[in-house]
């Protein structure tokens, strides 16, 4: 027996060996961990079983047959975060670059299909050279494995994934699938194309880190919901995202303890400025809203014009949805648009309740915005609301205006509770515009064209810039007290805890995409 185990432990120490003390040793210098370390970081000390420790590769081209290293480049098994089942898989660049054959592939299918069948989260930690080259298209066949898988585990399982190292060519395309994607800054990069290959066909001059970096993702593309100032700050955001979540689309995400005060908070009645036409953070309504430090934002350096992270409200997790007028006066783009028509089903698939802040001027003019499609872009988050069946609340701080008032999760498109603060207007447009339009006879031809204007403006405004008009036809259920906000939401999101809605039966819907 004793031989036997000895056999198991030399095996064993290889497979914990991975590429060797020198690559390991490269690996650092980079300021990267290795998988393992990643995994120990990641999930409960003592709660790691590996799966598929021993899987060796198949390829007998290239001088392969003498080359293996036990695992394979990447390692794979379940555990706890925070006492919570995951499945997880951690690329090893130190075993040929984490390139991923046949059987890297089939390690990964294997904890993604334990993943569904369990119901549990899956957590990829990206660090890979792409397909192992010297396998072609049985390489090819296991991303496309994985692929069909990540498309089939979505809206079932949370999936997330953390580029720490190389994701290029069509592998980015798994983390895209996935629900939600952590980059490290300046060692990662995600591209379908890179530098060479640019510069070939375009001839463009970019750096890596310029065409695919984690800042380049966060902020221009939208690809990495955060990003990371390293390993470790990464682990500690998925920690921190999956306490938000649960397990699968069949549970609720865990409520914390809460004990009710009075919930009422004063300063809430000063965030927003005297003037109509000046800014305001939302996040300032978030924060005094929201149970205390819970505000998590995702997507905070992308469409800055839209808000959107998770929170607790009286113990419970929500998602939040906020126009930000700090950033293009809170306009509805195209970018802001796609995030956040992303965000609410992500938050529908997993029972995440969601908040709405409405300060909303209207949808972006421009032959820019035009062109690069508003129409399609702006009805995804007007269908994303529509179909949403989770506790849906709304409350208008400030501006909601035209078309953009009912796409902010009106009760038109089936809002549970809608509420407004006094200094909301419920409006087609701005005062000043409809006055131009609907008075333009009158303006021209006064004596006074301005002080025409301004009277038939203040006429407007009286009539129409307020919350009544929408009140009184039942579209607000209350205006309210700002200081009674958190107050009315977590008596609200309470009440609608056990809401049962189900969507007309079909096969699915055809979101515009
Ligand atoms: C096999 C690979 C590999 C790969 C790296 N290695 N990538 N082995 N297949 N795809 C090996 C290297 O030979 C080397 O082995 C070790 O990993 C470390 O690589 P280095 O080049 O020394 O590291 P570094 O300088 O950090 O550069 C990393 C890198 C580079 C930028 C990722 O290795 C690289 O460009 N690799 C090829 C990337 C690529 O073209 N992949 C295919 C993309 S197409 P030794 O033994 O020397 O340590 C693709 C299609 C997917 O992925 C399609 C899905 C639908």
């Amino acid at each position: 027996m004793q031989r036997k185990l000895d056999l198991l432990q030399r095996k064993k120490e290889a497979a914990l060996a991975g590429g060797g003390d020198t690559r390991i040793a490269a690996q650092h210098e980079k300021g990267k961990l290795t998988a393992r370390e990643r995994l120990t970081l990641l999930l409960d000390p003592g709660s790691f079983e590996e799966l598929g420790m021993l899987v060796e590769h198949r390829c007998t081209d290239f001088g392969m047959d003498t080359q293996q290293f036990p695992g394979d480049g990447v390692v794979t098994g379940y555990g706890t975060v925070n006492g919570r089942l995951v499945y997880v898989f951690s690329q090893d660049f130190t075993v040929f670059g984490g390139s991923l054959s046949e059987t890297h592939a089939e390690k990964i299918c294997r904890v993604m299909d334990m993943a569904m069948k369990n119901g549990a989260p899956l957590i990829g930690l990206n660090d890979s050279g792409g397909a192992r080259i010297q396998e072609g298209v049985k390489s090819l066949g296991g991303y496309a494995d994985i692929f069909y898988r990540n498309v089939q585990a979505s809206g079932m399982i949370p999936q997330i994934s953390a580029i720490m190292g190389p994701c290029a060519g069509g592998a980015v395309y798994s983390p895209a699938i996935t629900d939600f994607t952590i980059m490290v800054e300046e060692s990662s990069y995600m591209f379908v194309t890179g530098p060479n290959v640019v510069k070939t066909v375009t001839n463009e001059s970019v750096s890596a880190e310029e065409l695919g970096g984690a800042h380049t993702h966060a902020v221009k593309s939208g690809v990495t919901h955060l990003t990371a100032a390293n390993d470790l700050e990464g682990i500690q955001l998925i920690k921190k995202l999956l306490s938000y979540l649960p397990q699968n689309c069949e549970e609720k995400a865990p409520v914390l303890p809460f004990e009710a005060g009075t919930e009422y908070r004063p300063e809430l009645r000063n965030v927003i400025p005297e003037n109509p036409q000046q800014p305001y953070d939302m996040r300032a309504v978030v924060s005094g809203i929201v149970d205390a430090d819970s505000f998590f934002e995702v997507h905070p350096l992308y469409a800055e014009n839209i808000i959107v992270g998770f929170a607790r409200i009286g113990g419970r997790s929500i998602g939040v949805v906020g126009n930000q007028p700090f950033s293009l006066a809170g306009v509805l783009d195209v970018n802001a648009s796609k995030k956040a028509a992303r965000f609410v089903r992500f938050c529908d698939c997993f029972n995440i309740p969601l908040l709405v802040l409405v300060d909303v001027p209207g949808f972006l003019p421009g032959t820019d915005q035009e062109w690069n499609g508003i129409i399609t872009n702006g009805a995804k988050l007007l269908y994303a609301f529509s179909e949403a069946t989770v506790p849906r609340i709304t409350l208008i701080t400030r501006k909601a205006y035209g078309g953009a008032y009912d796409v902010m999760n009106s009760k038109h498109i089936g809002a549970d509770l809608n509420f407004a603060w006094p200094d909301a207007e419920i409006a087609v447009m701005g005062a000043r515009g409809a006055s131009e339009i609907i008075f333009k006879k009158e303006i021209t031809s006064a004596a006074n064209p301005a002080e025409m204007l301004s009277n038939k403006e203040a006429a407007y405004a009286e009539k129409f810039a307020n919350p009544y008009s929408a009140a009184a036809r039942g579209f607000i259920d209350e205006v309210i007290d700002p200081a009674e906000s958190r107050r009315k939401l977590i008596k609200g999101f309470s009440m609608l805890e056990k809401k049962a809605t189900r969507l007309p039966q079909k096969k699915h819907g055809n979101i515009p995409l």
